[in-house]
């Protein structure tokens, strides 16, 4: 099994572009669903979760082509509804494609997701708001099995404002007959991209990035072009790797008014950021970083999807740091390896306590999640010595050659098997 091998002290510096959003290309290759004619998608991320959504669009009977950054998306002469336990297992944000396979066929069967190694993940919401537009739907043997004779649009309220829920919801609104509502809708720029994607389609949705979003059924979609926007997880990653090696790296293509809480929350613990011409320039040379608190909540709050990187910051920052996780109940399983990294990390329910500490010492350990492992990278490139990250197929799973862009940045990691690791020898 392949692993990173970092070797930590290098301060990172240079220019590093961003590739397009993860968590939006999924959900527009879902969408594809719902269209009667090609959807071409650019600036999507070569990633294995994409590989995986092309490869249940193909069991679904969709035609799927995937060259440089390109997927393109038609519409085969025959439409499956089922999507197999083996590839939502893969990849629990298959179920997207329930909203859009209901909405266009009338009928779906998706396995159940089940949890994963950051909470239990429930998609009651999902379900309680497609009861709603008029599906029936049973639960059993691991599988939902949704029926309607037709989606009629109503007022839905979200009670959390869930991302997968309003996604879902909003995809198969569009094919309903009348007028939907989702209030306490997520906010999420990804949603935004998704809505005017859809628009592009031929749908009629406003509100969408907004808490209420308003639907106005049509009787078909057509295909469409779009560039999906930039992935703000990927440029937080690089944001926070930056700042732990103190080091300075301008990041192209990002967009700065996605990341308006991530940039606060690094500028509170004396991280320099500037926006200019579309790029940001992230600089932690000249200032000491101390410890903050932050809690994360659903966009525009602080994204959980970069609190474990954040944690690995904060465990070399000065001074006590809080850190409380309100979105998934068991986002902190990545501790214990920051911990045996010498981080001083005490956690209780869903909070964490960080004193930071003068270095993190490099050790072997494994990534448990997608963002974890991120986080762990970004930990042994401050560490003295030596870390192997291993069970690195969860970071290709969401990041484009990630070992690449921090090597082009100057970080010391390598991407090796078994055998190789012995080869390394410890710098600085
Ligand atoms: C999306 O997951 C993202 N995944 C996650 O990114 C991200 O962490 C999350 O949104 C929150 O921002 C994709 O877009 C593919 P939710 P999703 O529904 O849609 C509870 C990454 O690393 N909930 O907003 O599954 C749920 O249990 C990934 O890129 C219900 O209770 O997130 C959780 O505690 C990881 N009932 C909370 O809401 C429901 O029906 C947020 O979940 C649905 C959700």
């Amino acid at each position: 099994m392949a692993k990173y091998v970092v070797v930590g002290g290098r301060k990172l510096e240079g220019r590093v572009a961003v590739g397009g959003a993860k968590n939006a290309a999924l959900k527009h290759m879902a969408a594809a669903l719902l269209g009667d004619g090609t959807t071409t998608l650019s600036n999507v991320p070569n990633i294995e979760d994409v590989k995986t959504m092309a490869e249940v669009l193909a069991r679904l009977g969709m035609a799927v082509e995937f060259t440089d950054h390109q997927v393109t998306i038609t519409p085969g002469s025959t439409l499956h509804n089922e999507a197999p336990y083996e590839l939502v297992r893969r990849m629990r944000a298959s179920v997207i494609v329930l909203g859009p396979l209901v909405a266009r066929l009338g009928a779906a069967r998706v396995a159940l997701p089940g949890g994963c190694n950051i909470g239990s993940r429930k998609i009651d919401l999902h379900i309680a708001g497609l009861e709603a537009l008029g599906t029936r739907i049973t639960v059993g043997h691991g599988y939902i099995e949704a029926e309607t004779d037709g989606l009629c649009g109503t007022n839905i309220f979200l009670d959390f404002p869930s991302v997968g829920a309003t996604e879902n919801l909003l995809m198969a609104a569009c094919l309903a007959k009348g007028r939907t509502l989702i209030e306490n809708a997520a906010r999420e720029p990804e949603i935004a991209d998704l809505a005017d994607f859809l628009n592009q389609m031929g749908a009629r949705i406003s509100g969408a990035g907004t808490s209420e979003i308003e639907i106005e059924g049509v009787s078909k979609l057509s295909g469409a072009e779009h560039h999906v926007i930039p992935d703000r997880i990927e440029a937080g990653t690089f944001m926070t790797a930056a700042a732990i090696s103190r080091g300075h790296v301008v990041l192209e293509g990002a967009r700065a008014e996605n990341l308006g809480m991530i940039i606060a929350k690094l500028r509170e613990c004396g991280v320099e950021v500037e926006t200019i011409d579309g790029r940001i320039i992230v600089d932690a040379t000249r200032n000491k970083l101390h410890g903050i608190d932050i809690s994360t909540l659903p966009y525009p709050g602080f994204a959980t999807d970069m609190q474990p990187q954040f944690m690995a910051l904060l465990a070399t920052a000065k001074g006590t740091s809080f850190m409380t996780e309100n979105v998934f109940e068991s986002r902190f399983m990545f501790v214990d390896e920051l911990i045996r990294m010498g981080a001083d990390i005490r956690t209780e329910d869903h909070q964490a306590r960080i004193k930071g500490v003068p270095r993190l010492s490099g050790a072997p350990v494994r990534a448990p999640d997608l963002r974890a492992g991120a986080a762990l990278v970004i930990a042994g490139l401050s560490a003295d010595g030596i870390t192997e990250i291993g069970d690195i197929h969860h970071i290709d799973r969401g990041y484009e050659g990630f070992d690449e862009k921090l090597r082009s940045l100057g970080a010391e990691i390598s991407r090796v098997g078994e055998k190789e690791t012995n080869h390394l020898t410890a710098v600085g």
